[in-house]
């Protein structure tokens, strides 16, 4: 099978995707000509490993979002320092979107920016995250509020890595595939699987072309977020996050019709992709969902740190996916009512 190239066109900032079985094995190809040394940031529970012919250093990071903070850039940039790594060499990141997001912040900082080669080993980390250049940490009063937009200089989203993955991180990115289907408007559901990465990357491509430090069109990627991180947070992470985003889809759609933008049409559309397709927002998960409250889910929404004009929901219309600042609270509150109450029977 052909492997898939997309290339993401930011001036000397550009680089490719490249989807397909074995595209890893290809990574000497994107080291930058003049590196020495290669260090590579993996997490040790990932059945998946990537080998480039310079002399190199493997570093573990633990799994979990404990993790994700400035003691472990602070821990990955001494061992940097202590391997000699210089500013023309090369960090390779193999793993998950934590992975991706630790490594290229780290890679981001040290000696002011270090070139960055991403693996993305998860479903979720090739559709998205290993893709765009947001690198992130977490303090602890928030998530992903430490970072940098550092671009990487290949993304290897190598299909062998997801014969290994756990069916929850299938389904987290699955999830987030599901959004794609309403952001581009073309029929995803036509084509294989590895055509749908693909193509879902090459969608994420053009709007990061377009809008690299999110001032616009890029907040169309958080589409079924507003409610996504509502649950997570409320819900202590029972819903994974491409199972809450999933659950954010469908009652983006809900609060889309009611607020008259779209049909019924497109609102079974959206139960049809997600439940009937990738088998996401089971009745047990919006069951779990419905459970946290809608007064809890409304506070944690007004929280949200993109809600600088009341609450802000990225929503279907005529015109397809636009971000809604100001979005009538007391609407806001009877579509989540209504879609808790009515479940799977729209
Ligand atoms: N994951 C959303 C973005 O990259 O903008």
């Amino acid at each position: 099978m052909n492997d898939h190239r997309i290339d993401v066109s930011l001036g000397d900032r550009s680089y490719p995707v490249l989807v397909g079985h074995g595209v890893a094995k290809r990574i000497d190809e994107f080291v930058p000509t003049g590196a020495k040394r290669a260090v590579v940031i993996t997490d040790p529970a990932i059945p998946f490993t990537v080998t480039t012919s310079l002399p190199s250093l493997v570093l573990p990071i633990a799994g979990g979002e404990d993790h994700k903070n400035l003691s472990t850039i602070e821990a990955l940039c001494r061992e940097f320092a202590r391997f000699g790594l210089t500013r023309s060499d090369v960090v390779i990141a193999v793993g998950g979107g934590l992975v991706t997001d630790v490594a290229g912040f780290a890679a981001s900082v040290w000696h002011r920016g270090t070139a960055v080669i991403h693996v993305p080993t998860t479903l979720l980390g090739m559709v998205d995250a290993a893709i765009g250049g947001k690198t992130a940490v977490n303090v602890p009063e928030g998530k992903n509020l430490v970072g940098a937009f550092w671009q990487p200089r290949a993304v290897l989203a190598d299909l062998v890595a997801l014969d290994t993955l756990p069916q929850r991180e299938l389904r987290c990115g699955l999830g987030e595939i599901a959004k794609y289907h309403f952001i581009a408007g073309d029929d995803l559901l036509a084509v294989p699987l590895d055509a749908r990465i693909a193509r879902c990357a090459e969608i994420k491509a053009r709007i990061v072309e377009g809008d690299e430090r999110e001032s616009g069109q890029r907040a169309l990627l958080n589409y079924g977020h507003t409610l996504a991180h509502a649950l997570e947070s409320a819900g202590h992470h029972d819903l994974a996050h491409g199972e809450a985003v999933a659950v954010g889809l469908l009652y983006a759609a809900e609060l889309a019709r009611s607020l008259g933008r779209i049909d019924d049409a497109r609102v079974a559309l959206h139960h049809r992709v997600v439940r009937d397709e990738y088998g996401l927002a089971t009745d047990e998960q919006l069951a779990s969902a419905s459970s946290n409250g809608v007064e809890t889910l409304l506070d944690y929404m007004r929280r949200d740190k993109k809600a600088t004009d009341g609450l802000t929901f990225v929503l279907d219309g005529q015109r397809g996916l636009e971000v809604v600042p100001g979005v009538d609270e007391a609407t806001v509150k009877v579509a989540l009512e209504s879609f808790f109450a009515r479940g799977v029977g729209r």
